[in-house]
């Protein structure tokens, strides 16, 4: 029969060890050292106990096939738990991945439910239970090393944590992507903005606010997700003074910002209402800020619509000033400014 089980749970091994990976490379060389202002580990030790993490896979690997694992142990030789530098845990991390691999491979889906004794537990515990004991330890300790880089503004976002499923493609709008968009701003307007805005302000603000803004597809900061081949949400961030609006909207400001004193401005948010509340929101927002941070943004600001105040609340701005945007033949739409701080 096949191994069903060992092959998704190698699979999704495989997957955190390569974010792990990942995140290794994020970390700017002079960082190394650097301890987080809570006193956590600084990145040198944190890699020292990654290596610790996928050292364990091993040892219950080799506790599962004692006779054909033997040669496991020269593992034990190994330094865990040190001061490392990137390189070394790398060329480490494949080290270990590699004896992962060859261990999985003697494994059967009977194997996982076989006991092993351990410390903690003299009767033993299931193989399926350790090897998962050692997955969350590396995915917290994963987590540690992401957190490590938010603080130190290397701009990682939700992307670089997971690998998302499902066919979604974030990438770059392109003045194709007009029609498309001006339709999805459409449906997501009329669909998620009812609870927030009256019919006469949802039609009127199509018509004179909101809308592509093919400036920010020319600049390169205008993002869209897509489902198969259709666009599901979108969104962008700017380098220039413009707070709002589409192409047709009047109060315009193209001139340029000052990322080391000024703002970069987050715009033109839409998800697709049967696509919210899955993320999408969140994936093209992290995208937006990496973006702005690589440019030398250290603060974001922009107009949130009534229905987006929570959504950005969740991902860390505060509400400042109320606005109010003149409409042609309805009452003005309320909006209101928001922001957000990069902590240094
Ligand atoms: C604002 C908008 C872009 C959010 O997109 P989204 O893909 O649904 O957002 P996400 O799924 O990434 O949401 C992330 C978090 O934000 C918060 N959030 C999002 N929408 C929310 C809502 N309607 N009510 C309360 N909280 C909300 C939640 O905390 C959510 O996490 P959860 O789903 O795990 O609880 C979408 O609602 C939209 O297109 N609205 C209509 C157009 C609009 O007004 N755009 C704002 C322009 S400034």
């Amino acid at each position: 029969m096949p191994s069903t089980l060992c092959a998704a749970l190698l699979a999704k091994i495989h997957e955190q060890i390569e974010r792990t990976v990942h995140l290794i490379g994020l970390l700017p060389a002079e960082s190394l050292h650097w301890t987080p202002p809570d006193g956590g580990w600084p990145p040198a030790v944190l890699f020292g106990h990654l290596l610790d993490c996928l050292a364990g896979f091993c040892a219950v690997l080799a506790s599962a096939n004692p006779e054909r694992l033997e040669h496991f142990g020269q593992l034990r030789e190994m330094p865990v738990n040190h001061t490392c530098d990137a390189a070394e845990a790398l060329g480490r991390i494949a080290v270990y991945q590699a004896h992962i691999d060859e261990g999985f491979a003697l494994l059967t889906d009977t194997g996982l439910a076989r006991r092993l004794p351990t410390v903690f537990v003299k009767e033993g515990e299931p193989v399926l239970t350790l090897l998962l004991g050692n997955l969350e330890h590396l995915i917290n300790h994963k987590h540690q090393l992401f957190t490590c880089l938010k603080l130190l503004g290397a701009g990682v976002g939700t992307p670089d944590l997971y690998r998302f499923r499902g066919g979604f493609t974030l990438r770059k709008a392109v003045l194709a992507d007009v029609p498309a968009i001006h339709s999805l701003i459409d449906a997501s307007v009329r669909g998620l903005q009812a609870g927030d805005y009256t019919p006469d302000q949802i039609e009127q603000s199509l018509r004179s606010v909101y809308g592509a803004d093919s400036q920010l597809i020319a600049d390169g900061t205008y993002f869209a997700v897509e489902a198969g081949t259709a666009i599901v949400g979108c969104g962008g961030w700017s380098r220039r003074k413009t707070l709002y609006g589409g192409d047709r909207f009047k109060g315009r400001e193209d001139s340029l910002l000052d990322p080391a004193t000024a703002a970069a401005r987050i715009r033109a948010f839409f998800v697709h209402p049967s696509w919210a509340r899955r993320g999408f929101g969140s994936l093209i927002l992290e995208a937006c800020e990496s973006a702005a941070i690589a440019a030398g943004f250290k603060r974001f600001e922009l107009g949130a619509t009534l229905t987006g105040v929570a959504f950005y609340q969740a991902r860390g701005y505060t509400r400042g000033e109320r606005l109010s945007v003149p409409l042609p033949n309805a009452e003005p739409l309320a909006v209101v400014r928001m922001e957000k701080t990069i902590r240094p």
